[in-house]
């Protein structure tokens, strides 16, 4: 039997300050937001996995093929012994990964949601024994406890995750991962990239509404954590592209004017007929913009390998 942890960094109490402060703060700000890793507890996880498979949902698939055809190139110019994987969802794709490092020795799944973490971990566990598995619940937004283990270090990034924080998230975020990285480490970093407006909204928009229900999740959460009344069908999926920004962003938008009461903040919100909440934001990327926000964290874009329609984008950068 391979050694398997699963470390919790967020205590549940610290979970609910965090929802709290989170909730608190968005929907008392104009316009009103919410961060997007409230999305994804068990129910939130599920249907994001069923997001992957969808028709419209283009990135992951795309991104598998990247992986597919170059997971021998960056077993070769990472050599890791340690893969940290942030954001690891269900860690379906990275198999690809794990099953073509030769020298790997520890895998250490990163995510706020418990039921991905361990859903992922039973079926690597299954079918590789002698990998050691450490899983970490934790928001990868913050300083992260890492496990010890051994040299070199290939932090993975994928999904496209790094488009759902803000640009000034981003460079934190890469300068935190950088600050962690010893010469001899990299980053494998996947981007979503800019594409006709058609292809993009669909993505976010499909036909069987699953992102919808995958969008309205977050008011659930809310719901049930904090005791709100949101009630799911006074709310429109909205996904739109910001050519300025070159981003989508997913919001609810009211059906009619109408008021929330979140018990546990003592809180009343009211909402104007068509007023927007945004729940997140889907930055797509340029590989010149990429090789600059990795430059300015620190780290030098060595690799980068589209799949066959450029739709998507693997990154492998190293500490210069
Ligand atoms: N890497 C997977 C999953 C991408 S979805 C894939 O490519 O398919 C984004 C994942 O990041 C989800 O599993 C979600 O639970 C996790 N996540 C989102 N925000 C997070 C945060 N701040 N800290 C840790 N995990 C987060
Ligand atoms: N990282 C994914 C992305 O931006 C997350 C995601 C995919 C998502 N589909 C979504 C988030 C729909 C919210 C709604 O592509």
């Amino acid at each position: 039997m391979s050694p398997f942890l699963l470390t919790r960094t967020l205590p549940v109490d610290a979970t609910d300050a965090a929802l709290r402060a989170d909730v608190l703060d968005g929907l008392t700000r104009q316009p009103k937001t919410l961060p997007p890793k409230w999305f994804y507890d068990a129910h939130g996880s599920d249907l994001f996995e069923e997001i992957t498979r969808l028709a419209e949902y283009y990135p992951t698939r795309a991104e598998r093929e990247i992986l597919i055809a170059r997971a021998g190139d960056i077993a070769a110019a990472s050599g890791a012994r340690t893969l940290i994987e942030l954001g690891s969802g269900s860690s379906e794709k990275t198999r690809h990964l794990l099953d073509a490092l030769p020298a790997l020795h520890t895998y250490v799944p990163v995510d706020v949601s418990e039921s991905a973490l361990t859903g992922a971990a039973q079926a690597l566990l299954a079918e590789r024994p002698g990998l050691s598995v450490h899983a970490l619940i934790a928001d990868f937004t913050r300083p992260l406890d890492l496990p010890d283990s051994p040299g070199p270090r290939l932090v993975a990034f994928l999904g496209g995750t790094l488009g759902n924080l803000l640009p000034r998230e981003r460079a934190e975020f890469l300068s935190a991962v950088r600050a962690r990285l010893v010469p001899g480490d990299g980053l494998l970093l996947g981007t979503d990239l800019v594409k006709d407006e058609a292809t993009l909204v669909t993505a976010y928009d499909d036909a069987a509404g699953v992102t919808a229900a995958f969008n309205k999740n977050v008011l659930t959460v809310v719901d049930r954590e904090l005791g709100a009344d949101f009630q799911l069908d006074d709310f429109a999926h909205v996904a739109v592209w910001d050519p300025d920004n070159e981003w989508i962003e997913m919001r609810l938008r009211a059906r009619r004017a109408l008021t929330v009461k979140i018990r546990e903040l003592d809180l009343v919100v009211t909402f104007e007929e068509g007023e927007e909440l945004r729940t997140e934001v889907s930055a797509k990327f340029r590989e010149e913009g990429v090789r600059e926000e990795l430059a300015a964290a620190g780290l030098r874009l060595d690799q980068w390998w589209t799949d066959t329609e450029g739709r998507f984008a693997l990154s492998l950068a190293t500490v210069d």
